[in-house]
């Protein structure tokens, strides 16, 4: 997926920001189709996929309780306070709370996890 296919305010956000920002997440995730489950869940196809839905992760029971579809607006809920946002998940992380880092972050994980159109 490309930078400007994604939706406004992602289609100008600063891909180099965001995956500089992304070296937070690294240690814990991977984003390539297929990559490898370490702390926390491969992210490839997360936009559109659901909540807790990466086949052969075990999640929190939080996490597997939750109902929800992953888009840029509750990531960027999640990355700013995952504690706030789902309560009892495992996902040890702060947040990231500069809403232009999370614009950044967000639009850089969209690029890199769904792969551009052909043709
Ligand atoms: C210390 C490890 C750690 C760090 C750092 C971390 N995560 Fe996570 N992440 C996890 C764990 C563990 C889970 C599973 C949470 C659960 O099951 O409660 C998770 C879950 C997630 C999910 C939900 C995935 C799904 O399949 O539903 C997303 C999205 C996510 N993390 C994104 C990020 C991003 C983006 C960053 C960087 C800003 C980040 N995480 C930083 C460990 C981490």
């Amino acid at each position: 997926m490309t930078l400007a296919t994604l939706s406004p305010p992602y289609n100008t956000a600063d891909l180099a920001n965001g995956r500089a920002a992304f070296a937070r997440c690294r240690s814990c995730h991977t984003l390539a189709e297929g990559g490898a489950r370490l702390t926390g869940p491969n992210l490839w196809g997360l936009f559109g996929r659901p909540v807790g839905s990466m086949e052969g992760y075990t999640y929190s029971r939080a996490v597997q309780d939750a109902d929800f579809v992953w888009g840029p607006d509750n990531l960027d809920h999640w990355l700013d306070n995952p504690k706030e946002f789902l309560p009892g998940n495992k996902m040890t992380f702060a947040g990231l709370h500069d809403a232009e880092d999370r614009r950044d972050l967000i639009a850089y994980i969209a690029t890199q996890t769904r792969r551009p159109p052909t043709a």
